[in-house]
Formats: C-alpha cells, sequence, structure tokens
C-alpha cells in the first residue's frame, strides 16, 4: 500500500465517523475545518508503515487507529494556538479554528478531538485486549502523563531560561509521546514481545525529540509558506527552544545525531525480528535539517 493509499484510509476513517454522528453541525463543520486543514500526517502515516514493516498486513481498523491518533494529534494544535496559548493565527496554512469559529467553538472542537477517538478505536475490529492496550498508551501519551503535562511545562517555562534537562523534559512529553505512539500501537497490534515493544518505543521517543527539535530550528529558519504557521513566535513569547539554548548550529547537529541515534536502534531491532527497517529510516532521513 502506497502513502497515499494509507493516509486516504485515516482521512476516510475520521469523515465516517463524524459524517455518522450530527448532534452538532457547527461542531462538526468547526472539527473537520482542522482535520481537513491537512498537516503531513506523520504521526498515523508511520503507525501504518511500521506495522507493514512488522509483516502485517493493514486493515481498516488498524486506520481507525491511526486516525484516533491523528485526531489527538489535530485538537492538541486547536488548543495551542489559543490565544490563552501560544496565540496563533495560521496553522496548516490557513486560519487557526478560533479565527474562523470563535474561541468557545475551538475549545470544544479539541475536547471533542480528545474523546472521540477512545470510541473509535473501541468500535475497531480487533482483539480486546489489544484495545484496552492501544486505548491505555493513548490515555498515557496524550493526558497528564503526556501531551497534556508538556504543554503546561512549555508554558510554565515562558519568559524562563530554562535548563537543557528541563527543555529534554517537556519536548519528551508535548511532543515525542505522541510521536513514540504509532510505534507503540504497531508493537501492541503486533503482539511482539515486551522487550521489542520497548525498543520500538525508544524509536519514536528519539524521532519525537528531534521532530520538536527541528520544528524549534524551523521556527527560525523556514517561511510561512514552508511551515504554514507565523514564523519566529517561539522568540517573541520568549520560549526556550534548543535553537535559543544550544544556538542554531548545535541545535541542528542535536536533531541529527538524535535521528542518527533512531536509525541505530531501528537496525537492532531488524536483527531480532522479521522488520523491513527501510522505509522508516527513510521517514528519519526525510526529517533531517541541513545547512
Ligand atoms: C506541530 O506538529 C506541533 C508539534 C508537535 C511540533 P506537526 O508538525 O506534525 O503538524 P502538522 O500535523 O504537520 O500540521
Ligand atoms: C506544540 O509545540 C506541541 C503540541 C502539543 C501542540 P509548538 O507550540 O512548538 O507547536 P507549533 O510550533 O505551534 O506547531
Ligand atoms: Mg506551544
Ligand atoms: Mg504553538
Ligand atoms: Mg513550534
Amino acid at each position: 500500500m502506497n502513502k497515499q493509499e494509507k493516509l486516504t484510509l485515516v482521512e476516510s476513517a475520521i469523515e465516517k465517523f463524524y459524517g455518522d454522528k450530527q448532534v452538532s453541525s457547527s461542531l462538526r463543520e468547526a472539527v473537520l475545518y482542522s482535520v481537513h486543514a491537512g498537516g503531513k500526517r506523520i504521526r498515523p502515516y508511520l503507525l501504518l508503515e511500521v506495522l507493514e514493516s512488522l509483516q502485517v498486513p493493514i486493515t481498516p481498523a488498524h486506520a481507525k487507529v491511526a486516525a484516533a491518533l491523528e485526531m489527538i494529534h489535530t485538537g492538541s494544535l486547536i488548543h495551542d494556538d489559543l490565544p490563552s496559548m501560544d496565540n496563533d493565527d495560521y496553522r496548516r496554512g490557513r486560519l487557526t479554528n478560533h479565527k474562523v469559529f470563535g474561541e468557545d467553538l475551538a475549545i470544544l472542537s479539541g475536547d471533542a478531538l480528545f474523546l472521540d477517538p477512545y470510541a473509535l478505536i473501541a468500535q475497531a475490529d480487533l482483539p480486546s485486549q489489544t484495545k484496552v492496550d492501544l486505548i491505555a498508551n493513548l490515555s498515557l501519551a496524550s493526558g497528564s502523563m503526556g501531551m497534556v503535562a508538556g504543554q503546561v511545562l512549555d508554558m510554565e517555562g515562558e519568559h524562563q531560561c530554562l535548563s537543557l534537562d528541563e527543555l529534554q523534559t517537556i519536548h519528551a512529553n508535548k511532543t515525542g509521546k505522541l510521536l513514540a505512539y504509532p510505534f507503540q500501537a504497531a508493537a501492541i497490534i503486533a503482539e511482539l514481545a515486551p522487550e521489542l515493544q520497548a525498543k520500538l518505543k525508544t524509536v519514536g521517543e528519539l524521532i519525537g525529540l528531534a521532530f520538536q527539535v527541528r520544528d524549534d530550528i524551523l521556527d527560525v529558519t523556514a517561511s510561512f509558506e514552508e511551515i504554514g504557521k507565523t514564523p519566529q513566535k517561539d522568540l517573541q513569547a520568549e520560549k526556550s527552544t534548543y535553537p535559543a539554548l544550544l544556538g542554531l548550529d548545535e541545535a541542528k547537529v542535536f536533531c541529527n545525531q538524535t535521528l542518527d541515534q533512531a536509525n541505530e536502534k531501528l537496525d537492532e531491532i531488524s536483527q531480532l525480528v522479521d522488520f523491513d527497517k527501510e522505509p522508516i529510516v527513510k521517514i528519519v532521513e526525510s526529517l533531517r535539517v541541513n545547512g
């Protein structure tokens, strides 16, 4: 299955979920506005790609799990952009959700995107224990043990000079855990041994850390057209970021070294189990920052 086919499966799983239920048409419109704005879809793509690399044939149930992850990520972006948080006007090349629908509906759209995924996974055609594990781990990656906690630390860290360790904790939680989830979920679905599940999770954590460092770098170096959001925002908000703490060049080195470590782990895994690491290495390579 090629990338476009995988992403189409994921997008239709989200569409179908909201197509079936129209309790509030304005909520549906606001939610789908942000979902349809696109984005790179790296999290759901990774999930399906890792499954395929583990020789698991992709089914609509797997697409539902990947869709659930993209929904939580999209909800996190809607809330991250709110005036009381990063106060951003643009996301994924369009006006942010609250700019179009108002803050009240934007908050509620985020709420919906945080809660709906659990029903979507529960309804998937997978063994019950698999679904319980998928749901528990998605909650841990998203809530008070993951993304939400990281966002709180990020907010509290504004206008402060954090240590590199503190910053790494923020990045690991606000971004790392939702990027590790594709690896955890694929390992759960493939019913891998716990040691292998842990190794795959580590790959995801490394990619997640590099991903947020790259995002910090792009905030400094990229244009609106490249990132679909207003650049130079972290400086304005006096956020601690890798470029702010290490300098731009060192931040790039750190990002690339972290990606090297992810590749080393992938190699290790490919020697322990039937795992085609190449498609994942290709995604890792696409995250390198040059220059
Ligand atoms: C943006 O995530 C927020 C971060 C965690 C860095 P993405 O860069 O994956 O955003 P989209 O989904 O492509 O819009
Ligand atoms: C946000 O990090 C991570 C989330 C949990 C949404 P940022 O605030 O750096 O993400 P962008 O730059 O707005 O996409
Ligand atoms: Mg933020
Ligand atoms: Mg932001
Ligand atoms: Mg950013």
